[in-house]
């Protein structure tokens, strides 16, 4: 197959491209390298990426909203079978701050890689980044896919919740199979310097105060990244059925489905790093949830998931990529 992967030097995008070259698969990456967290870190995913795929991996650094470049890649891409679109402004708290860098990008880039994908001719599946973000305040757990998500608490939760109601509108309008997925948080080798794992691990190493928000009392579907990558791959090696007058959307959870308290969390990480972490407890901030939890019976049915990565084991591999790559 030959997959375009949009954020192709994002966390999640760098590790699935080195997952297909495994498989022989061919990959065709997009990304702007924005400044939103170390570009360094993105470049060195991306030499990673260009190093193993060799003449299997074309790179375009563009920005998905720039529909005229975007738009122009239609003959270049014209034996793509399958799309990742995972270029997104990330993050809930920072959609505070900027939030019109979400709209750019989660609304815009994201309907102008749809207009590009209805163009393909090989085109089999479209498949996009959702979040469990949607499930905003939802209290009843394991949150399912059935669940209402029509009150998102933040503008990133929104957006992620339109890509999902975008994608309803392209398969009813152009048969285009769509392939929503709640990704519930990631962590791993190579993760984002805005989330808990990095931000912790950091300020632990350095002897800062590490903000633990909600005084503690979170909970979270830590899901490690090779778990999330497989899972991806199960989606595309699993098509859905085309079926005469069903509009081919669906969408699924990509969890761990193993809920873990953010005390636990921090824990894990003060055991593998051998430091006792300094607590900075603070209120809820304002967008957030208190706990994740993904319901993934359809997933594995109809996918084989099968997440098997528990934090005991995923963040010590987390911390052991940390140190190699800061030279610690
Ligand atoms: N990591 C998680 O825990 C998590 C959880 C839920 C959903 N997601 C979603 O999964 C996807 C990938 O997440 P990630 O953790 O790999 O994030 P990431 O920020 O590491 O990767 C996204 C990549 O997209 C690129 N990008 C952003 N805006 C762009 C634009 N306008 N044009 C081109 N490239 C652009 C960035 O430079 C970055 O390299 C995102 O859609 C995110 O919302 C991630």
């Amino acid at each position: 197959m030959k997959v375009l992967i949009t954020g192709a030097a994002g966390f999640i995008g760098s590790t699935l491209a080195l997952k297909l070259f495994e498989r022989g698969d061919e990959v065709v990456g997009i990304d702007n390298l924005n400044d939103y967290y170390d570009v360094n870190l993105k470049k060195a995913r991306l030499e990673r990426v260009r190093q193993a795929g060799g003449k299997a991996f074309t790179f375009h650094q563009l920005n998905i909203a720039d529909k005229d470049s975007i738009l122009a890649l239609e003959e270049s891409c014209k034996d793509v079978t399958h799309i990742m679109n995972l270029a997104a402004q990330a993050g809930v708290r920072y959609s505070l701050i900027n939030p019109f860098a979400y709209v750019e990008t989660n609304v815009m880039g994201y309907v102008t890689i749809a207009e590009l994908a209805r163009r393909l001719p090989k085109l089999e599946q479209f498949v996009y980044a959702s979040s469990s973000s949607v499930y905003g305040g939802n209290t009843k757990t394991p949150f399912s896919v059935e669940d209402p998500v029509e009150k998102p608490v933040s503008l990133y939760a929104a957006t992620k919740r339109e890509n999902e109601l975008i994608a309803h509108t392209y398969a009813h309008l152009y048969k285009m199979p769509c392939t929503g997925l709640r990704f519930f948080t990631v962590y791993g080798p190579w993760g984002r310097p805005d989330m808990a794992a990095y931000l912790f691990t950091k300020n632990i190493i350095a002897g800062e105060p590490i903000p633990v928000f909600n005084h503690g009392n979170m909970r979270r579907d830590f899901t490690y990244i090779d778990d999330i990558v497989a899972g991806v791959i199960g989606v595309f090696d699993n098509p859905m059925t085309l079926e005469e007058g069903k509009v081919p959307t669906r969408l699924y959870n990509i969890g761990n489905s193993h809920t873990e308290t953010l005390m636990d969390y921090i824990g894990e990480i003060e055991k593998a790093l051998g430091k006792k972490a300094i607590y900075d407890f603070l209120p809820m901030q304002a967008g957030d949830v208190p706990a994740t939890s993904a319901d993934i019976e359809a997933t594995k049915r109809d996918f084989g998931f099968a997440p098997t990565t528990t934090i005991r084991e995923g963040i010590p591999k987390f911390i052991e990529w940390y140190k190699t790559y800061h030279g610690v």
